[in-house]
């Protein structure tokens, strides 16, 4: 199935806030290659902190520059979609392995995100109060290699790669490359949780399921996921800790500008 575009529509109509119900994750894709007119890049830099500015100024490179820039008016106007905080106004916080929250007291709502970017494309995931993790990967980069799933997958999730084809590797490397970051995402933790300590079950017909080994601990009927195809280069994944099961929401967006459903076909 290939995604479906629809017309671009505002994203809030006049002062209505967007409902999260508590069984969604929101998605909203944007495509940084997409977005170049110059009055909108200018607004997304209006929406920037003066840290984001020097940070946003330090990139060498245009094209990590413009991502950044679109990151930015990402998470800051998908944020106002929900509650009554304008996107320059939004302020975070990291715990101690950098994961972003919004600042405790600019809301009531239980508003939890987190977000991902890759070459082509940014992704932020929205849901009230569940840990959440997304990760999103350009799947032409050149180092994806099965030196690497040595080196950090389990053991079992190199067999799996190891007994496939060699035409079937790559995008199995990415489907667990995605979701591992994915869930060390949602536990907030980064890699000081190593990615050999849990393993992903891909069988097609399922959605992802994990197992831990004995040096992890946590229980896998905690945990939801998701692998999405994007775009023809582009693989997500999504994990989210909750018992209620929960559904997914895709939109593709601009930020400040427009979004409209994003029917992304599910791996
Ligand atoms: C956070 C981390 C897990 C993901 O980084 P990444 O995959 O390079 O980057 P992503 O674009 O997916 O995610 C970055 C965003 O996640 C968020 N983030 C940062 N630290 C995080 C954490 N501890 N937990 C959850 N989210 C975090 C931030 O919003 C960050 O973007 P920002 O700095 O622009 O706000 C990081 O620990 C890391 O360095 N990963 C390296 C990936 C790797 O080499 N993996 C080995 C092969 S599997």
């Amino acid at each position: 199935m290939k995604p479906v575009a629809s017309p671009f529509v505002p994203i809030r109509e006049g002062n209505a806030l967007a409902e999260l119900p508590t069984d969604v994750i929101d998605l909203w894709f944007a495509f940084p290659d997409e977005i170049s007119d110059e009055r909108l890049l200018s607004r997304y830099e209006q929406l920037l902190t003066d840290e984001e500015r020097t940070q946003w100024r330090r990139f060498y490179f245009a094209r990590h520059r413009h991502q950044y820039l679109v990151t930015r008016a990402l998470v800051r106007s998908t944020l106002s979609c929900y509650a009554d905080v304008a996107p320059p106004d939004w302020r975070f916080s990291r715990n101690a392995y950098g994961k972003p929250e919004i600042m405790p007291g600019l809301t009531e709502l239980p508003i939890r995100f987190n977000l991902s970017h890759t070459d082509g494309l940014v992704l932020c995931g929205v849901v009230l109060r569940h840990d959440l993790g997304v990760d999103v990967e350009y799947r032409e980069r050149k180092n994806a290699a099965l030196n690497i799933a040595e080196h950090y997958f389990s053991a079992r999730e190199v067999d799996d790669l190891l007994k496939l084809p060699a035409s079937e590797q790559k995008n199995r490397f990415f489907d667990y490359w995605t979701l591992k970051e994915a869930y060390i995402k949602a536990r907030g933790m980064g890699l000081s949780l190593p990615l050999d300590q849990f393993s992903f079950h891909l069988d097609g017909n399922r959605p992802p399921g994990i197992s831990f080994d004995e040096r992890c601990a946590d229980d896998p009927r905690h945990w939801q996921f998701w692998r999405i195809k994007a775009s023809e280069q582009h693989v997500a994944a999504v994990a989210v800790k909750s018992s209620a099961n929960m559904g997914l929401s895709m939109k593709k967006v601009v930020p400040l500008s427009g979004a409209t459903a994003f029917d992304c076909e599910l791996l």
